[in-house]
């Protein structure tokens, strides 16, 4: 993957793509499948629905951050599998043979197949609804990927892929920051 602009950072979420959430703890890397997110703002400000049923949930309690990394709808087979095994139980990067690449910033690694990738850094844990909100910081996209098109969760066990795409940009002008646009 290659650097991108943070600003742009957001639109890999906007969409409410199913986001592979990956950690690093005392020399191991782990990784969860995350639909329940949203994006707060441009900056941009993220937060994820998690909690302590999840292994992930206590290392970024303490370590304070994580990857969201965003799988293509090829990798599907990979992200409902990632969702469905705890770290504990195997090495999920080598069951499901995930490359990984280093970020600049946190120790969590990036998937390199996935669309893109943003560094994390946890702000605040609401506890009442078991939100965490990190600030992004660091953009890695893939221009190489193929397959472009991000996975959604209806939350039934079914999912669809991106259908068409249609730009708006020019009469959302006041509501698309400079830098924003996305690359696919
Ligand atoms: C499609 C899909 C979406 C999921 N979304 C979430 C989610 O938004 N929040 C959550 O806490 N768990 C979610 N999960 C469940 C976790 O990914 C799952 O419990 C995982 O095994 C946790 O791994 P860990 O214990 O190694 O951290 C999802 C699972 C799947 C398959």
């Amino acid at each position: 993957m290659k650097k991108g602009d943070i600003r742009r950072a957001f639109t890999y979420l906007e969409s409410g793509a199913v986001a592979l959430v990956t950690t690093h703890d005392s020399g191991r890397d782990n990784v969860m499948t995350n639909s329940w997110h949203m994006v707060m703002d441009f900056i941009p400000h993220i937060a994820i629905c998690t909690g302590s049923w999840n292994e992930s949930f206590e290392t970024i309690l303490t370590t304070k951050e994580c990857c969201i990394c965003i799988p293509t709808i090829d990798m599907i087979e990979k992200v409902i599998g990632i969702g469905t095994v705890h770290g504990s139980e195997c090495d999920k990067f080598d069951r499901f043979q995930l490359e990984k690449q280093k970020g600049e910033i946190v120790m969590s690694p990036i998937i390199r197949d996935c669309l893109a990738a943003i560094e994390c850094k946890l702000e605040d844990h609401i506890e009442q609804h078991g939100l965490l909100v990190f600030e992004g910081i660091r953009l890695w996209e893939n221009p190489d990927k193929k397959e472009t098109r991000v996975i959604h969760a209806n939350g039934d066990g079914t999912f669809f892929a991106d259908g068409d795409f249609y730009n708006f940009r020019d009469s959302m002008r006041q509501w698309v920051p400079d830098g924003s646009e996305r690359l696919s």
